[in-house]
């Protein structure tokens, strides 16, 4: 979400003439967009804030906005712990900032805008919004959280769940298309109750609509939470063809303890049950979660359950975070906190564990053909275009792992322009826990405008 929050401000500032800057140090305007779902990500706002005080003794004329989740939840209080900041700009504020630094500009004094609106911000299409082209990016459909899970601070700093018109989701989907985007994924903190409130389409609903945009080739979405998984969406993984084959179920924990602990409100066994039916609906999909571990009063038999559910769910990937208390959530005056120490031992079972699972399924694709929608260059090829005509480029499978391929051209077809934006079949040669390698076989003529002998085969 703070990605896509940050393109949104970049857009802004570049109609009101900005441009993005080398360094930090070269630029006249710092805009710090920040997140605070752990006291990790807290903590490093502040700390680049320091390096902005110092930066500031030397360029007085310096303005440094920030905006996002610390923003929304320190306000008044941001600029006495930082007084070089000018402006601090919470969630809902993002479309107030360029009229903010106009009046930092004119007036000097200092803006503090933490207003929760009652209603979702809309943005403009009239101009451009993107630098570069992009193959994929992230569309928020809707804001807010109000499920209150004891241990997250998304709903104080977020406000209401609001959804967007599928109108305008529609119309921007269409825009960014037309700068030359082909995947999209979704946003909002839990899809499955998108429009309920408001009485829009429902979500599967609205993916009917998007899948039929001409010109998108994938559509991904997070997050899901998994006590309102309806059946209806399960079985869009079947009905929209674009729809990427997988999903983000978050689980948090496998005990149903620490479940109710944290408001989950599903137990073990209702997660089971909708991960069986999903598997039912759609076989091979794959499946992602977040886990936390060290929850306060988590005993080594709750954890063990945690890891238990996970490797009977076989997860496709994971992310997995110590419990961290945040301002505000009720969890933090829970008693039982679990030392930084055991949280630490505990990320890392969970982490070791998964990794084996990922290295299994991983191995099991060597010598299959994946579909790969190109990303462009890889890392390792950039710069070094013209140097031979092997070249290494980079993409994702339908179920998200990250594919380097090499793609060997019999003639002149070796650049940029050719193979991103467009979905290739791999064949894998080469697994690795967090990514796989292959060779190009064939570029699907499907959806990428290319028709017969147009389609390029190494
Ligand atoms: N501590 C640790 N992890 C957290 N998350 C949310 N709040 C906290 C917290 N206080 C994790 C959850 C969520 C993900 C986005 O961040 O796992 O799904
Ligand atoms: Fe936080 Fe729970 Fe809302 Fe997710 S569903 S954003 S974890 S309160």
């Amino acid at each position: 979400m703070n990605v896509y929050d940050s393109e949104k401000i970049v857009s802004d500032l570049a109609f009101y003439g900005y441009e993005k800057t080398e360094s930090v140090e070269s630029a006249d305007l710092v805009v710090l967009n920040t997140c605070t779902i752990r006291e990790k990500a807290e903590q490093k706002a502040f700390s680049f804030l320091g390096r902005l005080t110092k930066l500031k003794q030397k360029k007085s004329h310096l303005i440094v906005a920030v905006g996002g989740c610390v923003a929304q939840q320190e306000g008044e209080k941001l600029v006495k712990r930082a007084p070089v900041v000018d402006i601090v700009f919470g969630t809902h504020a993002i479309d107030r900032l360029p009229q903010h630094i106009k009046q930092i500009e004119d007036h000097k004094h200092r803006v503090i805008d933490v207003k929760i609106s009652e209603s979702i911000y809309e943005k403009d299409f009239h101009k451009k919004t993107r630098e570069n082209e992009v193959v994929t990016t992230f569309v928020t459909i809707m804001q807010g959280c109000e499920n209150y899970c004891t241990y997250c601070v998304v709903p104080y700093v977020r406000g209401k769940e609001m959804s967007r018109q599928p109108d305008r989701i529609i119309e921007e989907i269409k825009h960014l298309v037309n700068e030359g985007v082909r995947e999209v994924t979704l946003l909002g903190q839990n899809v499955n109750s998108y429009g309920i409130k408001q009485g829009f389409c429902s979500f599967a609903q609205l993916l009917e609509r998007i899948n039929v945009i001409d010109g998108l080739m994938r559509i991904r979405f997070t997050t899901s939470h998994p006590k309102d998984l309806s059946v209806k969406l399960m079985n869009a993984f079947v009905s929209c063809e674009k729809l990427c084959n997988h999903i983000h179920l978050p689980v948090q924990s496998g005990s149903d303890r620490i479940l109710k602990l944290m408001n989950r409100r599903y137990n073990r066994d209702d997660y089971l049950e909708k991960v069986t039916s999903l598997r039912k609906i759609q076989p091979d999909i794959s499946i992602s979660t977040d886990i936390i571990v060290g929850f306060p009063g988590e005993t080594s038999e709750d954890f063990a359950q945690t890891l238990d559910l996970i490797r009977e769910v076989g997860y496709d990937s994971l992310f997995a975070f110590k419990y961290s208390d945040r301002p505000k959530v009720p969890s933090r005056h829970l008693s039982g906190k679990i030392s930084e120490n055991e949280k630490t031992l505990r990320l890392q079972k969970v982490l070791a564990l998964q990794e084996e699972t990922t290295l299994k399924k991983n191995r099991a694709l060597a010598g299959s053909i994946q579909q790969v929608l190109v990303e462009g260059l890889s890392k390792k090829q950039k710069g070094k275009e013209n140097q031979n005509h092997d070249i290494q480029w980079t993409g994702r499978t339908q179920s998200n792992i990250v594919v380097n391929f090499s793609f060997t051209s019999n003639n002149d077809i070796t650049f940029d322009q050719i193979l991103t934006g467009r979905i290739v079949g791999v064949r894998i040669e080469k697994a690795y826990p967090h990514s796989l390698w292959g060779k190009s076989v064939y570029i699907e003529p499907e959806n990428q405008g290319l028709k017969g002998d147009e389609c390029y085969a190494a």
